[in-house]
C-alpha cells in the first residue's frame, strides 16, 4: 500500500529508439475473429468466452494498467497445456492474430490483450509443485504454471525453507522471466531467468516441447529475455535456493528530503558502497506531482540474512521515514508489503533508458524528470517518477555463470543503473501529453548521458515503452541475428513476428496501440 501510494507520487517517462517501431494495433478482422473462435468453441466448448459473459469481462480486464483494457473477439481460457497447443494449431490454421496474458501487468497497450483477434488467458495452468534432488537438472526447483504471481511462488516455497530469484512485487506475474527479470537477490543469481532450468512450450505447429540446455540449448538460451517471440510457455521450472530470515520493508520519505535519498543512492552505486554487498538490494523510487510540487520517494529493501541494520544499507535507513517500517521478518512478508501495486484504478505507463553508475547519475535522473514534468505537465493530475534500479556488476556475472542469456551483457561495462521512467493517470485524453512526456524525458536523460559519456546502450523489456525497441539492444545489438534464426528454426513461418504482438525480432514487426 505504502509503496503504491509512493509511485503514485512519481511518475515515469520514455526512452526513444533510433528506429520508430510501428505503432498499430495488430487485429485480425471481424468475420476472420469469429471464424477462429467458433472453431475454438467448438474444439473446447468450456473453455471459450465471449463479450457479455462473466469470464470474458474478468479475464479482459485482468490488467495492472487500465489502457491495457482491450476487447479481443474471444477469450481462450484452456484447461490443460495441451489444449493450450491445440488451441495455438486452431488460431494458426485460421491465421488470426492472439496473443497470451499471464499475471497481465505489462503496461503496453496491445501487448497481452488486443481488440478482435483471441487472447489466451493461462488463468487454469496453475501447478505449483516442489521436485526434490535427484531429478535430471541436479537441483531441487519449483515447476510452476504461468499463472503465479509472485507472492503465491514466495508463500509456497518459504514452507520448505526456499526462495527463488522472481519479481519484487507481489502481484506481478511469471512473463517477468521472459524479460529475463530483476530481482531482489540478481547480485548473487543473475537475471531471474537464468534461474529456469526448464520450460515447457507451446509452439506454433501445435507441439509442446520441453526447452532446457540439453533438448534445445538455442531455444533455452532465446527464451531468456526473448519475450513472447517463440511460442506460449505452459510451465516454468525454476531453481529453487535456500533462505531463511531477510531485513527488509517498505518506506517512505519526505518530500523535503528527496535531496538526502538522492545523495545516499549515489554513495550506494559507487565504488565501495552497499551495492558491493551481494546481500543487499534495494528498489528504489522518486516521484513527483506536478499538480502539488510534492516529491514523494521511499524504498524496498532487502538483506539477505537477520543483520537488524545492515551497512550496506545504513545510509538510505538512516533518512527518517514518514511510512513504513523495516525488520527482520519473512521474504514473503516484506513482498506483501508491496501489494498495493494490484491496484487496477488508473491508466499507466513505462519507459525505460540505462545510465552509468558515476556521480552525476541520481541528480541528472531527477534533474530531467522534473524539469520536463514542469514544462510539459504543469497542474496536471498525474503523477510522475522514476524507479532507479542498480545492475552491479556481479549481477552481470552471475547472469554469464549461470548458462548466459539473450540479453548478454559484458560484465566489463557495468555497474550501471535501469531508469524506468513511469506515469500513471485517470483520464485518456491526456494520454498524448503523456507520451509526451515521456518521450521528452527520455530524450533529454540520454542527450546528457551521452555528452557526460554515462550513456549505457540497452534498453530492459520488461520496463519498455510501446515505442522502444529493447531486444535489437541485447548484447549490443549482436543477439539479434542470432534470435532470428532461432524463430527460423522453431517458427518456421513467422507466426509468433506478424500474429502475435509484442516486442519482435526487428522494430518494423512490433505492435501496440
Ligand atoms: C508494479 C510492477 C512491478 C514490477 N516489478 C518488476 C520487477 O521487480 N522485476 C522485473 O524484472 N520486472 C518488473 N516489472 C515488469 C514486469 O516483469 C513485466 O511487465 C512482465 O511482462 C509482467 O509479467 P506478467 O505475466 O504480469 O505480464 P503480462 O502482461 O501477462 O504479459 C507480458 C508479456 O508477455 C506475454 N505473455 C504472457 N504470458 C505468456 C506466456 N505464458 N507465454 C508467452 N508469452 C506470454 C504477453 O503477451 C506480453 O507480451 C514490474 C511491473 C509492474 C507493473
Ligand atoms: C468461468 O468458466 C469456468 C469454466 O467453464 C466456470 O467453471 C466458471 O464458473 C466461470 N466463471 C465465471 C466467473 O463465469
Ligand atoms: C494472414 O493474414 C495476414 C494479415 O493479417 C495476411 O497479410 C497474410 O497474407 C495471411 N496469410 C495467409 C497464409 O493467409
Ligand atoms: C515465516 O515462515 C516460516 C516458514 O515457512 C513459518 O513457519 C512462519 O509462520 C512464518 N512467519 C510469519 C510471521 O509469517
Ligand atoms: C541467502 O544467504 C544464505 C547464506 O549465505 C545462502 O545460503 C542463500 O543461498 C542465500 N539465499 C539467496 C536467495 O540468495
Ligand atoms: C522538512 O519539512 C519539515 C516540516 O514539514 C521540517 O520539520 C523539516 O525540518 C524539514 N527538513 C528539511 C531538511 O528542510
Ligand atoms: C523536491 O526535491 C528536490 C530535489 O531534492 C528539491 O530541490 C525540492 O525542494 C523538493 N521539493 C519539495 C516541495 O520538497
Ligand atoms: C555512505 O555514504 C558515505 C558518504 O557519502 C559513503 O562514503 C559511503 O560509501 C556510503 N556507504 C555505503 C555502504 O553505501
Ligand atoms: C485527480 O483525479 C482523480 C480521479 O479522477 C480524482 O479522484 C482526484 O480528485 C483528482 N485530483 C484533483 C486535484 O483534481
Ligand atoms: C513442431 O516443431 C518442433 C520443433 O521444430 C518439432 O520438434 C515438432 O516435431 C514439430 N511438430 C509437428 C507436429 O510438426
Amino acid at each position: 500500500m505504502i509503496f503504491f501510494k509512493l509511485m503514485l507520487l512519481g511518475s515515469l517517462a520514455g526512452a526513444v529508439s533510433s528506429r520508430d517501431p510501428r505503432s498499430v494495433c495488430l487485429k485480425s478482422d471481424t468475420s476472420q475473429t469469429h471464424t477462429a473462435c467458433s472453431a475454438l468453441l467448438h474444439a473446447f466448448p468450456r473453455q471459450v468466452f465471449f463479450p457479455g459473459t462473466e469470464n470474458y469481462t474478468v479475464e479482459s480486464t485482468a490488467f495492472w494498467d487500465q489502457a491495457a483494457w482491450l476487447q479481443p473477439g474471444c477469450i481462450f481460457q484452456p484447461f490443460t497445456a495441451h489444449n493450450l497447443a491445440q488451441g495455438v494449431s486452431e488460431l494458426v490454421k485460421r491465421n488470426v492474430t492472439f496473443t497470451a496474458r499471464s499475471g497481465g501487468h505489462m503496461p503496453v497497450t496491445g501487448h497481452a490483450s488486443l481488440d478482435n483477434g483471441v487472447m489466451v488467458a493461462t488463468t487454469h495452468l496453475n501447478e505449483k509443485t516442489l521436485v526434490r534432488t535427484p531429478n535430471p537438472y541436479g537441483a531441487d526447483y519449483l515447476r510452476a504454471g504461468p499463472a503465479f504471481r509472485w507472492e503465491e511462488v514466495y508463500s509456497f516455497l518459504e514452507q520448505y525453507g526456499f526462495t527463488t530469484a522472481g519479481g519484487r512485487v507481489s502481484s506481478v506475474g511469471s512473463s517477468l522471466l521472459l524479460g529475463g527479470g530483476l530481482s531482489y537477490f540478481s547480485s548473487v543469481h543473475g537475471w531471474a531467468a537464468n534461474n529456469v532450468v526448464n520450460y515447457e512450450v507451446a509452439l506454433a505447429n501445435g507441439s509442446l516441447i520441453n526447452v532446457n540446455a540439453k533438448s534445445a540449448p538455442d531455444l533455452f538460451w532465446a527464451l531468456k529475455g526473448g519475450s513472447s517471440n517463440f511460442g506460449i510457455i505452459t510451465r516454468y521450472d525454476l531453481r529453487a535456493i535456500p533462505l531463511g530470515k531477510v531485513f527488509g520493508g517498505t518506506v517512505t520519505w519526505a518530500s523535503n528530503d528527496t535531496q538526502r535519498y538522492l545523495d545516499a543512492q549515489t554513495a550506494f552505486i559507487l565504488p565501495g558502497g552497499g551495492a558491493e554487498d551481494d546481500r543487499a538490494a534495494i528498489m528504489p523510487n522518486f516521484g513527483y506531482s506536478p499538480l502539488t510540487g510534492q516529491n514523494n520517494s521511499g524504498t524496498v529493501f532487502v538483506f539477505n540474512g537477520s543483520d537488524p541494520n545492515p551497512e550496506a544499507l545504513r545510509n538510505l535507513t538512516s533518512i527518517p521515514i514518514t511510512s513504513g517500517s523495516f525488520s527482520v521478518q519473512n521474504f514473503s512478508s516484506v513482498v506483501a508489503t508491496t501489494s498495493g501495486y494490484a491496484a487496477r484504478d488508473r491508466r499507466w505507463s513505462f519507459y525505460v533508458t540505462a545510465v552509468k553508475s558515476a556521480p552525476p547519475t541520481m541528480n541528472m535522473l531527477y534533474h530531467h524528470m522534473r524539469m520536463q514534468a514542469d514544462i510539459i505537465l504543469s497542474g496536471v493530475n498525474a503523477t510522475v517518477g522514476a524507479a532507479v534500479q542498480p545492475i552491479t556488476v556481479n549481477h552481470l556475472k552471475a547472469a554469464q555463470k549461470n548458462g548466459g542469456d539473450a540479453i548478454d551483457l559484458d560484465p566489463a561495462q557495468g555497474p550501471f543503473v535501469i531508469a524506468l521512467y513511469y506515469a500513471n493517470w485517470y483520464d485518456s485524453t491526456l494520454d498524448p501529453l503523456i507520451k509526451k512526456w515521456e518521450l521528452a524525458t527520455i530524450a533529454a536523460v540520454e542527450k546528457d548521458a551521452k555528452a557526460r559519456g554515462l550513456y549505457y546502450p540497452w534498453k530492459f523489456l520488461n520496463d519498455a515503452g510501446q515505442a522502444q525497441d529493447p531486444i535489437a539492444t541485447y548484447g549490443y545489438g549482436k543477439s539479434l541475428p542470432r534470435l532470428r534464426a532461432v524463430s527460423k528454426r522453431y517458427d518456421p513461418k513467422g507466426i509468433f513476428q506478424k500474429n502475435v504482438p509484442g516486442f519482435k525480432l526487428g522494430s518494423e514487426l512490433h505492435s501496440g496501440c
